[in-house]
């Protein structure tokens, strides 16, 4: 009997339609030079226009950032201050370069909890690069997966308090459409630099079936080298749903006919 194999979004072999990276390291990068953690942050920038840049020469379809969760307000006020200042700095510098990239920019968190002045740069870098078709750029800034999935589940109650759903209607694919990567593919590969092997509160939901990468180098020295490592161990990877290994190679075999 030949096993059904249900569709798979990307198998072995393939290369990742979604990257999502914790950017971790910058204050230590900064520390092992004894300079202020800013300085870090600063240097982490210069690493995220090479890891933009890998993703869109290597066409990946979304390439997704932690660059600050919902948890880092519990960081000292002037190392937050400083944080919202270069996002909103480096918001306003790169918009030029993502419409000449044909990048789609969209920020992913409670933005409610920015500054308004912030906030309304985000609505314009968003708008402005809309229409782009190229690479899609998730910023995940005061994200957090749990707050990800309470706002769904807010939603889908709302819905609900109107008559518009029933709960029986309540479904994966639903909250799925509610969470703020609706309509995007589901992360393939995650990479954590700086060495901890952490979600600290990523992409939960999302990170369900993603192959994951941990490395020790500090976000500011990662560079596209280290981005191609990661791609190479995910294609070396065998990736199976749920499925027996056997089944995979079926699968893969069948679609190679
Ligand atoms: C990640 O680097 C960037 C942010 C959280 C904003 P860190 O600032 O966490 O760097 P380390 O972990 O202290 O070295
Ligand atoms: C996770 O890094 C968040 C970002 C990279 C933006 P943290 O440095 O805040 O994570 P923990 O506190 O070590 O888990
Ligand atoms: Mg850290």
């Amino acid at each position: 009997m030949t096993a059904k194999v249900g569709k798979i979004p990307v198998s072995d072999g393939d290369v990742p339609r979604h990257i999502a990276i914790i950017m971790d390291g910058n204050g230590r990068w900064a520390q092992k030079r004894l300079m202020p953690r800013i300085v870090g942050h600063h240097a982490g920038v210069k690493a995220v226009r090479k890891a933009v840049e890998f993703c869109s020469d290597n066409h990946i379809e979304v390439l997704s950032l932690f660059a600050f969760s919902s948890e880092n307000w519990r960081r000292p006020l002037d190392e937050v201050s400083l944080l919202m200042d270069l996002f909103m700095k480096t918001l306003q510098s790169e918009v030029n370069s993502m419409m000449k990239n044909n990048i789609r920019l969209q920020i992913i968190g409670d933005k409610s909890g920015f500054p308004e002045k912030l906030q309304e740069k985000i609505r314009e870098a968003e708008a402005q690069t809309q229409q782009n078709t190229g690479l899609t750029l998730l910023i995940a800034a005061n994200y957090g997966g749990r707050w990800d999935i309470t706002q769904a589940l807010r939603k889908i109650g709302e819905r609900i308090a109107q008559g518009e759903l029933q709960p029986e209607q309540i479904s994966e694919q639903l909250l799925n459409e509610h969470l703020v990567t609706a309509g995007l593919p589901e992360p393939d590969l995650f990479i954590r630099s700086g060495g901890e092997e952490r979600i600290s509160n990523f992409l939960l939901w999302q990170l369900a079936y993603t192959e994951f990468y941990f490395t020790d180098r500090l976000w500011p020295d990662f560079d596209k080298n280290e981005l191609a490592n990661a791609v190479a161990s995910f294609k070396s990877r065998q990736r199976r749903f749920g499925h027996t290994g056997e089944q995979m190679v079926e699968k893969k075999t069948l679609a190679n006919l």
